[in-house]
């Protein structure tokens, strides 16, 4: 124990309020009770652990209703939005035989993965001026090959969401597989549009949409690692399903054997306790805590890659790694993005006001020493 917690203690801790660059955050304190409940069990073997395997069911229904999934809805636990994508293309691939998927350039890097992993080609479609999937060019990338097409709610870089409706109606009448990552925007954008935010819809009451992935461990408050792939078809989930004879399940869908119920048990304990009003509140204080970092960045007389759709920020700057690596030897962490030529913001709940109070003074002096004002 004495050599972890000396090793320990070099890790950045969320809640010291300096990591700004993650899309995680510290477990809510009732994930954290509900982990350790539920540290030996084995949601891969569900007749062990029926109680566990129920509140599973439970934890999928919570998300099925959020994301309007309609009666027949299918849902898989996941590591996160990487075995999300992963699981979402192996359906994709297995249901229509192809294997080209049109994705944007904005799309999350574990889409090289699964062109490695399953011999996909990646048809990438260039974004508008505001980062968003240019659906002109998706259209003329769709071929006789294609698998899947993928829209994102909520981009890794700039929080920007595609417009996933345009999308939805083009791959319904088209009959393609239309994917939605929402990894990190999936714990988001339903609250926003319930603050009255102008997002349009994105989740599975668009009839074009086909499979949504969500993480829980981003924005949904709970403990890494989990996320879930919603179908909208259950008996999709039998294309990604082996018979599983040594255990007590006849059959087992999904890529991983051996998991931990203390994930799911973590995510489904912060959805009932913060539910939909808890989790509206958090969104709202990350986004006002956004607005209020946006006007101090710009008071600095930075400026911004792109509006901000929710809690994430891309500030513009000539020399990212220059200032990221300044940021860092303050005991900073921020992500540079060389592509957009900025630094990523992220507002997860953990920080506040005072947090970027302190901060915006340090970003300050490390953008005067290295000539970005
Ligand atoms: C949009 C999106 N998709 C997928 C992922 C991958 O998620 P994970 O790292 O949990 O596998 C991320 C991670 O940031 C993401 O932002």
């Amino acid at each position: 124990m004495k050599e972890l917690i000396t090793l320990q203690q070099r890790d950045f801790r969320f809640s010291r309020g300096h990591i700004l660059g993650s899309m995680c955050t510290q477990p809510h304190p009732i994930a954290k009770e509900a982990y350790m409940r539920f540290l030996e069990t084995n949601l891969g073997d569900p007749e062990l652990c029926p109680g566990t395997k129920e509140i599973e069911s439970r934890f999928l229904r919570f998300v099925a209703d959020l994301l309007h999934a309609p009666k027949t809805f299918g849902g898989q636990i996941v590591s996160g939005g990487t075995e999300g994508n992963i699981t979402a293309m192996w359906i994709a691939k297995q249901l229509s035989g192809k294997n080209e998927v049109i994705l944007p350039e904005s799309a999350h890097f574990s889409f090289q993965k699964i062109g490695s992993l399953m011999n996909i080609r990646l048809k990438s479609v260039p974004l508008t001026k505001e980062y968003h999937t240019d659906v002109q060019a998706m259209k003329k990338k769709i071929g006789t090959n294609t698998a899947a097409v993928v829209g994102i709610a909520g981009s890794t870089e700039l929080g920007t969401i595609d417009p996933i409706p345009e999308m939805s109606e083009y791959c319904a009448d088209e009959h393609l597989f239309f994917h939605v990552d929402a990894a990190f925007g999936g714990f988001v954008i339903p609250f926003l549009r319930e603050l009255h935010y102008d997002i349009p819809a994105f989740d599975l009451q668009l009839k074009g949409v086909s499979t949504v992935s969500l993480d829980s461990h981003k924005m949904g408050y709970a403990a890494i690692p989990l996320g879930t792939l919603l179908v909208r078809k259950k008996q999709w989930l039998d294309v990604i399903s082996v018979a599983s004879p040594y255990i007590s399940s006849e059959k087992q869908s999904g890529i991983l054997g051996t998991r931990s119920g203390a994930p799911v048990a973590a995510a489904y304990a912060v959805a009932r306790y913060l539910g939909h009003d808890g989790y509206r509140r958090m969104v709202k204080s990350c986004m006002d805590v956004t607005t209020y970092t946006q006007k101090q960045i710009m008071q600095l007389g930075l400026t911004l890659v792109a509006k901000p759709t929710m809690n994430v920020l891309g500030v513009r700057l000539k020399k990212p790694g220059r200032v990221v690596k300044k940021l860092s030897e303050q005991g900073w962490r921020v992500n540079k993005i060389e592509r957009l030529s900025c630094i990523r913001l992220v507002l997860m709940p953990q920080i506040t006001k005072q947090i970027i109070d302190e901060f915006i003074p340090v970003l300050k002096k490390a953008c005067e020493e290295e000539g970005e004002l």
